[in-house]
């Protein structure tokens, strides 16, 4: 068993994957300063394990509190680093809360734990707009397309540089594609404060009623049907993957002291796919309209997940209809539609 600190772990993925740890028999430490999320997600995880995770309530930005919160952990054996702000588009209304918030948090993070293992969100808006599909780890980084975006960029340079530095840390890196969906038991899921700006938690809260329709942004794509093509993957696939990365680190196994790997199902699928398959496991009818194009949309994106699978053995096993309908429940879960 080993002791794992999980940043952000009462948001949407951290928590999920606070919970396959706990699953697999790891101890588990929370630090969220709860500015996307709540403390209610802390009792979900412990209704779904049974215990609840030690948590500490503080911002990674602050330098006192961040270095008197890794005084007082000397025994971390790993780091699961999710903390950070991940709207594009308030990314590009307010870089400067990004580059603090996403990059400030890293580095004193960086600076003040011992801590020797660290698994770090990053994501497929790396890769910006794609030459060849599916994407493979190699393919070049593209400028980015939003300070979000960058922040990712930047945080994994910041990373391999320091391990660099540092011939004691080891890092890997996992670029995610598209999280979407919830713990089988609905006691977690993904719940975005105020309009959700991603597709599935747009489907399930208009399905819910709260919103009137949803908009299909762009239907004169060159695709199939004409709408963009996104790889969706399970959360909880999603997590397991984190929990072999870290393992992988605690048993010594890296090849390398800063490892990058795509988490993807390595099949895309277009918005209207992802609403047909949530009509049908659902047995509910949404509401939408076909709408103009969403400025900063790349078409068409899906993972090459060969590398994940040959070296870390993980693979997602869940359908995306297995998603779209653990989404549902937990929508209904939380606005109590039975
Ligand atoms: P989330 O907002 O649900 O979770 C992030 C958590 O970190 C929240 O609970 C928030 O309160 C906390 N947090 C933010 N800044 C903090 C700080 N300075 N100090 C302490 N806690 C802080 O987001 P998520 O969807 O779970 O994403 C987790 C990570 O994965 C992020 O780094 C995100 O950029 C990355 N990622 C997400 C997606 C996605 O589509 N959800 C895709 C690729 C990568
Ligand atoms: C998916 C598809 C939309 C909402 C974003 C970030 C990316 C990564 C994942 C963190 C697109 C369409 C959406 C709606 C729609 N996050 N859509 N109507 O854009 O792939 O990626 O989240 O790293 O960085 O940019 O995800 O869920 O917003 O959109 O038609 O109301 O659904 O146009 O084709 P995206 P998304």
């Amino acid at each position: 068993m080993a002791k794992i600190l999980v940043t952000g772990g009462l948001g949407y993925i951290g928590s999920h994957t606070v919970v396959a740890l706990m699953a697999n028999g790891h101890q588990v430490c929370v630090v969220d300063d709860l500015s996307n999320s709540s403390l209610n997600v802390l009792e979900g995880i412990s209704k779904i394990t049974g215990k609840k995770p030690e948590f500490h309530q503080f911002d990674l930005r602050d330098i006192s509190a961040t270095r008197k919160y890794f005084k007082a952990q000397q025994s971390l054996d790993g780091i699961i680093h999710f903390a950070a702000s991940k709207a594009v588009g308030e990314s590009v209304d307010n870089p400067l809360l990004y580059y603090h918030n996403n990059l400030g948090g890293l580095v004193n993070l960086l600076m003040h734990t011992s801590a020797k293992n660290i698994i770090f969100s990053s994501s497929c808006t790396v890769y910006g707009i794609p030459d060849v599909l599916p994407i493979t780890e190699s393919a070049p980084i593209k400028p980015a397309m939003s300070p979000y975006g960058n922040t990712k960029q930047i945080g994994e340079e910041i990373l391999r540089d320091t391990t660099q530095a540092d011939s004691n840390l080891n890092v890997i890196a996992l670029r995610y594609f598209n999280p979407i969906g919830a713990h089988e038991s609905a006691w977690i899921g993904e719940l975005p404060i105020g309009v959700p700006q991603n597709l599935v938690p747009f489907i399930t809260q208009t399905a819910a009623g709260l919103r009137s329709e949803l908009q299909v942004f762009g239907h004169d794509y060159p695709t199939a049907d004409g709408t963009c093509i996104r790889d969706y993957i399970h959360v909880m696939d999603l997590a397991l993957a984190h929990v072999i990365a870290v393992e992988r680190l605690l048993n010594q196994s890296n090849l390398e002291r800063f490892e990058l790997f795509n988490v993807g199902t390595g099949s895309g699928s277009s918005v209207l796919e992802v609403i047909e398959s949530f009509e049908r496991v659902n047995g509910v009818s949404l509401p939408y309209k076909l709408a103009s194009r969403r400025e900063g949309d790349v078409v068409e994106i899906y993972a090459d997940t060969t590398k994940a699978f040959d070296v870390l053995g993980w693979k997602a096993e869940q359908s995306l209809d297995d998603a779209l309908k653990s989404a549902w429940l937990w929508e209904r879960h939380v606005r109590n539609i039975f």
